[in-house]
């Protein structure tokens, strides 16, 4: 269950703001469950983890194991909401050396997230040789970024395989009825798989888009769903601050924002969580940085950016940050530190002890220095990294983001801001279409 940890806040916080912050927030919720607020064509994700399409759900289940039959390497094209939340999922529960592993399931690569020349050359390499097969995820159908490394794949692809061999391979998750990948797909017999109307791109993992390449890495999607279902049915049921630690987080870090911090910083002590405060960060980023507002999502990785980060968290973070943690209660597979003869080391004090301990003791000791620098303690808990737990965490912060985005007064589900940098790009670029703007963006820059 996700379980609010927030004694270690309480001398940060003044009651009467802190009544105040439970009536708004219990407002806000009562807009997102009303479906009246801004953006709420976008809510279809509330009840998606009962209310999912089962006959796709199957397909694609079947379509995991045609790619894990017959492929070595599975191809994901897709960047933010369309790439994030599969990869944080692959990630936290196979671990983020995935593709290192000896393991049945296909190697998995991920690209068209970026512009990179030679991150795509070097994905076409790691494809030589191999068996693969292709998901390009595109709601749009039309981003840059992904459109480019399936032009690329799609060439790939058709010049192994026959026309027949290379439409069983290839798999589009994108709109239902309309888009240029919606077209292409159509005309050349590509299996399609669905990014619901209703569904935004920063809350869709738990569509298509993220559960057919989580499948293929072999990830119980059942116990996902089932997860999520769970913190679904405790956010429509209990529905008062108190009882809910999802609404209670809300309260807290809007709390902390009134107060005047910049900044949530997404902590976990799991390296394989790294991802997903990759996703953390779109979700509540996007969400929420908009019309001058919101708090700036950053993450760690402790105790390893207690080693670069920390010196600036301890003495400069007062009154800029506060800090969010996620902590797993449990862990499947420990290390116990073993007994050296002659101490050189000077670690005999811990022989015997499982690394999971020293690793809460950094953590309990993080809490109390950062508390004590002024940087609030926000602690999340779970049982531990599995399906059921991640679907849990992945529902419930979906939740409390789109909260948090009414309790702020914004548009929790649009992201005009995006926009702009494509433009330009586009204008410099010589796109059809955009001619007007590139001579004068181009005197501005002096070229
Ligand atoms: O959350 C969002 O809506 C965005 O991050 C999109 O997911 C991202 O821009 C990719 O868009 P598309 O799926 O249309 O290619």
């Amino acid at each position: 269950m996700f379980k609010l940890e927030d004694r270690y806040v309480q001398s940060f916080i003044n009651q009467a703001d802190y009544s105040a912050m439970v009536s708004k927030t219990v407002a806000a919720d009562k807009i997102l469950r009303d479906g009246n607020g801004e953006g709420n064509d976008y809510l279809g994700w509330v009840n998606l983890p009962e209310n999912y399409d089962k006959e796709e759900f199957a397909e694609i289940k079947k379509a995991a194991e045609y790619i894990k039959n017959n492929a070595d390497v599975l191809i994901v094209i897709g960047i933010g909401g369309s790439y994030l939340g599969a990869r944080a999922v692959i990630e936290a529960i196979k671990s983020p050396n995935y593709n290192l592993l000896k393991k049945s399931t296909p190697q998995i690569y991920f690209i068209g997230n970026s512009i990179s020349p030679s991150s795509l050359n070097e994905i076409v390499a790691l494809c030589e040789g191999k068996d693969i097969a292709v998901n390009v995820i595109s709601k749009s159908g039309t981003t840059t970024e992904p459109a480019i490394a399936f032009r690329v794949f799609r060439e790939l692809v058709n010049s192994r395989y026959s026309k027949e061999e290379a439409a069983k391979r290839i798999f589009c998750t994108t709109d239902k009825n309309k888009g240029t990948l919606k077209e292409l797909a159509d005309n050349e017999g590509y299996k399609t798989f669905v990014v619901p109307d209703d569904v935004g791109g920063r809350y869709s993992v738990l569509t298509a888009v993220g559960l057919l390449p989580i499948a293929v890495a072999g990830i119980d999607i059942d116990a996902l769903m089932k997860g999520a279902a769970d913190a679904m049915n405790d956010c429509a049921s209990i529905r008062d601050v108190e009882n809910s630690d999802v609404l209670r987080y809300v309260v807290l870090r809007n709390l902390f924002y009134n107060y005047g911090r910049k900044c949530e910083c997404f902590v976990s002590y799991e390296p394989s969580m790294a991802m997903f405060n990759e996703w953390l960060k779109q979700l509540f980023g996007e969400s929420e940085g908009k019309d001058g507002k919101g708090l700036f999502p950053v993450s760690t990785v402790f105790s390893t950016d207690l080693h670069s980060l920390g010196q600036f968290i301890q003495e400069s973070g007062k009154g800029l940050m506060f800090e969010t943690v996620v902590k797993f209660n449990n862990c499947d597979n420990d290390y116990v530190i073993g007994s050296q003869e002659g101490n050189l080391d000077g670690l005999n004090f811990l022989s015997g002890e499982k690394m999971s301990v020293v690793n809460e003791k950094a953590r309990l000791g993080t809490l109390l220095a950062h508390t004590e620098g002024g940087v609030e303690n926000l602690v999340i808990e779970l049982d531990k990294i599995d399906e059921y737990n991640i679907g849990q965490l992945i529902y419930s912060f979906e939740y409390a983001c789109a909260v948090s985005g009414y309790v702020l007064g914004v548009n929790p589900f649009n992201q005009p801001g995006v926009e702009s940098y494509k433009k330009n790009m586009f204008a410099l670029l010589g796109k059809p279409g955009y001619e007007s703007e590139k001579e004068r963006l181009e005197n501005q820059l002096g070229l």
